[in-house]
Parts: structure tokens; sequence; C-alpha cells
């Protein structure tokens, strides 16, 4: 499996398939960067990612994830942990020291086993109606 940067078009269906969402265009924000991973043609992992202040981390520069996905075909594989590390590098480049996102309560764990900690209260995800809430990982050393 190869690592690419990826146009949001290309993660679309992926996305639609494993996050259920009915309009993934409405979530890929100008400005930000998206990474895949393929196996041939097949798109079987994404996430997206953008330079974003962490509001658990005040004054830390911070990079946002979200939207992040693997094909059901190849969780449990080291896709996601695979595709968190190069978000890290590329939040490393820039000279952040945080990377976070809004996760879902039942993608938690997976977080947590990523070297994440969870900050702040659950809450309700407008755009998809799940309860969610902040991992936080420290990018220092
Ligand atoms: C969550 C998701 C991205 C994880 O990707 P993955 O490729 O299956 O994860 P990995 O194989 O890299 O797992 C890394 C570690 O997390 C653990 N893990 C994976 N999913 C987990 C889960 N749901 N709960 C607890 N631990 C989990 C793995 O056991 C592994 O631990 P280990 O290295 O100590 O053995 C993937 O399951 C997915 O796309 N789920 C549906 C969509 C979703 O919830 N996306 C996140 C939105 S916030």
């Amino acid at each position: 499996m190869d690592l690419v940067e990826a146009a949001p078009e290309q993660t679309h269906r992926l996305r639609s398939e494993v996050l259920a969402w009915a309009s993934p265009a409405i979530r890929i924000d100008d400005g930000a960067e998206h990474l895949a991973l393929v196996d041939g043609a097949a798109v079987i992992g994404a996430v997206s990612h953008v330079t974003w202040p962490c509001p658990d981390e005040p004054g830390v520069p911070a990079r946002y994830f979200w939207a992040m996905a693997v094909d059901c075909a190849y969780q449990r594989r080291g896709c996601g942990r695979r595709l968190l590390a190069a978000v890290a590098d590329r939040a490393r480049t820039q000279g952040e020291r945080v990377m976070w996102a809004d996760a879902r309560e039942s993608a938690v764990g997976f977080y947590l086993a990523c070297g994440a900690r969870v900050a702040g209260d659950p809450y309700v995800d407008e755009g998809t109606g799940l309860s969610v809430r902040h991992v936080v990982f420290r990018l220092d050393g």
C-alpha cells in the first residue's frame, strides 16, 4: 500500500461508505491537505488535515485532522496508525507541536491506542449527530 497526496474527490467513495456521509464534500475545507492509502487503484484509507489551533492547548502551534477512514476490509492492520503518523510528520515539518481531532466515541479507543489523550466533555457534532470528543496528541520529542 502506498501513501499519497489525494484530491478530496478521490476519497469520497471511501468516506461515504465508512463514515456514512451523504455528502462528504461539505466537510472538505479550502486549504486542507488530504492523504490517501491506496492499494492498486483503490483508495482504502484517508485523512484530511490543516493547520488549526487546538482549544485544549491554547497558544501551541497545532494541526487539526478529520474524516479519518479505513476500508472495513483493511481495518486493524495498521492503516489508521500509518495515516496518523503521516499527519504527525507534516505537523512537525510545520513546527506544530499538537495534532487533534473530534473523535466519534467508537473511535476513541483507536486514538488512545495510538498515544492520544481525551480532552473536554463529549458533545454532539452538528454535522453528523454523533457524540464526539476531542483527542489530542503531543508531538514533542
Ligand atoms: C478508527 C479507524 C480509522 C482505525 O483504523 P485501523 O486501520 O483499523 O487502525 P489500526 O489497525 O492502525 O490500529 C491501531 C491501534 O488501534 C487499535 N484500534 C483500532 N481500532 C480500534 C477501536 N475501534 N477501538 C479500540 N482500539 C482500536 C488497534 O488494535 C491498534 O492497537 P495496537 O497497535 O496496540 O495493536 C478505522 O477503524 C475506521 O475507519 N473506523 C470507521 C470510521 C471511523 O470511526 N473513523 C474515525 C472517525 S473519528
